[in-house]
């Protein structure tokens, strides 16, 4: 079933199948930061993020009507999903300041904001994704105007419903960053993952940080982070 490599990501490799419209995602236990400058592996990462993805992307679909490229989890680590074609943004939504917003604003991380933020970057690794506006999407043809409506309804869909979620198992959902993809079908879904390495979870009581800002800080206890996540989530049921 699983065919020749197509893609090698920094966090995924993506597989070619005997059906056209479908493909296999891997997940690695690589993990990168600043652009591929920093590079490690966290010891089970790609099992825990391959579970979590799969699980919030079902989760989505059935209750707060996300489309997603989800189809079928097939081991630990891998799963079959409906082939996309990526469009090239980063659709990051923030709840809280953090990260490169703290320091864009010079606002502390922590500082609450009176409303949830929609960012996007141009997905392009040579100019680092540089922040862009709707203007520069609909000018650049990125994605038309009915697309990029329909992905920030998504996007905010699904920051109610993770939000609500990870309150309930005593987690602040900072930010997180998502990916869109068109199917061959003409369908818009939720496609990439949803998982420590592209969200800011933060314990409700202590604040600390349960995610890849510890890797990416030298924070210690990496991979104690992504398995309190998954404990969390999975206890919840
Ligand atoms: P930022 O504060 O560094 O802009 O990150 C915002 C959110 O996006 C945070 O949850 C981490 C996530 N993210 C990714 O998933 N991939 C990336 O390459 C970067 C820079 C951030």
């Amino acid at each position: 079933m699983k065919l020749e490599q197509m893609y090698e990501g920094k966090a995924k490799k993506v597989f070619a199948t005997d059906n056209p419209d479908e493909c296999i995602v891997s997940y690695k236990d690589d993990a990168t930061a600043f652009n591929g400058l920093k590079k490690g592996t966290i010891r089970g990462k790609g099992e825990i993020n391959n579970r979590l993805t799969n699980y919030f992307m079902k989760k989505l679909e059935e209750e707060a009507g996300v489309p997603t490229h989800f189809i079928e989890e097939l081991s630990p680590t891998d799963t079959l999903v409906k082939k996309v074609r990526i469009v090239p943004l980063e659709v990051i939504v923030r709840n809280v300041i953090a990260g490169s917003l703290s320091k864009r604003l010079g606002a502390p991380e922590g500082t609450e904001l009176k409303c949830p933020v929609l960012e996007f970057c141009y997905k392009d690794d040579e100019l680092g994704d540089p922040m862009v506006n709707d203007y520069h999407i609909l000018a650049m043809g990125w994605t038309d105007k009915e697309t990029l409506e329909k992905i920030k309804e998504y996007a905010f869909k699904v920051n109610d419903y993770l939000k609500n979620f990870f309150s309930k198992i005593g987690i602040d959902l900072i930010d997180f960053k998502l990916e869109f993809g068109i199917t061959s079908g003409g369908e818009l879904v939720l496609a990439d993952e949803i998982s420590p390495d592209t969200c800011r979870f933060w314990d409700s009581k202590t604040k600390e940080k349960l995610d890849k800002d510890r890797f990416r800080r030298d924070l210690g206890d990496v991979e104690g982070a992504y398995q309190e996540i998954i404990k969390r989530v999975f206890s919840h049921e």
